[in-house]
């Protein structure tokens, strides 16, 4: 990528200057194809390990790897001009010691040109989101609920409903703000503590089912446009309902072959006299 387009696109350091005055546009992306169509809408377009989950097919986060992340990192920047581009820390990939999370994130950013890492985690990742922001890798941090936990949390649920959840979010908020992060995913989060984070916090609170409380909001994409028939969670809204249009599609696609229909005379190479 050149130094001038780099310039063009929005940096961590804007995001994080968003603070107060604008709220956060925030799409996860995670081909070439759908991040040209949301870059110029959004502020943020996130490679999030939930491409595991969405393209293909696991269960959970735990299972995607760093190569994973590096590949669709590198088609999302090939269709972006705008926004400002994270790219996961999948799981193992840097709970082991702040040097693999640093060695990591380095590969990441020099193999897609991303402009940063996210790492989910609170006080127990602050030191290591210290070290990386020290030595020039931006972090982007994820508090309340973490996917990446599911084992150890024993299933996806939203948090902060009890005092001793709310204090451990609020204490996970603050250590990574204080450590350096330039913006922090609140997930799954009650909206009072949600919004205490966001008004104690220096950086951006972008949330997902942490309510409108947040200093900005992450989807998934494909959740928003409506191409899972058979998820939609309390926090999500659909935009759009395309995965009928796409049975729709492959039914009428399907009936013109098996009837000949398709291809028809303009679909096809004539040779040249
Ligand atoms: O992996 C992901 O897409 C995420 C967002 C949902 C915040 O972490």
């Amino acid at each position: 990528m050149s130094t001038h387009s780099k310039q063009k696109r929005l940096t961590t350091a804007s995001i994080r200057a968003m603070k107060g005055n604008e709220r956060v546009v925030c799409l996860t992306a995670y081909t070439t194809p759908i991040a040209r169509l949301l870059d110029p809408h959004c502020d943020l377009l996130l490679v999030g390990d939930s491409l595991g989950m969405v393209l293909y097919g696991m269960e959970t986060t735990v299972g995607v790897t760093l190569d994973m992340m590096a590949a669709h990192g590198r088609a999302v920047m090939r269709g972006v001009s705008h926004a400002c581009v994270i790219v996961d820390l999948p799981f193992g990939s840097y709970q082991e010691s702040k040097e693999q999370a640093f060695r990591n994130a380095v590969r990441l950013m020099q193999e897609t040109g991303c402009d940063g890492v996210k790492l989910e985690g609170g006080e127990e990742m602050a030191e290591t989101i210290a070290f990386l922001t020290a030595r020039g890798v931006p972090v982007f941090a994820h508090v309340g609920l973490m996917p990446q936990l599911v084992n150890t949390a024993g299933g996806f649920r939203s948090l902060g409903h009890s005092e001793e959840e709310a204090v451990k979010i609020r204490r996970d908020a603050l250590a990574v703000d204080e450590a350096g992060a330039f913006a922090v995913v609140v997930e799954g989060t009650v909206e009072p503590v949600a919004r205490d984070i966001t008004a104690s916090l220096r950086v951006p609170t972008i949330g997902i089912g942490a309510s409108p409380a947040c200093d900005g909001q992450v989807l998934v994409s494909d959740d928003m446009l409506g191409l899972f028939n058979d998820f939609k969670p309390r926090f999500v809204k659909r935009f759009a309902e395309l995965s009928p249009l796409v049975s729709q599609a492959a039914q009428t696609y399907a009936e013109e072959v098996r009837s000949g229909q398709f291809p028809a005379k303009e679909h096809t190479f004539q040779p040249k006299r």
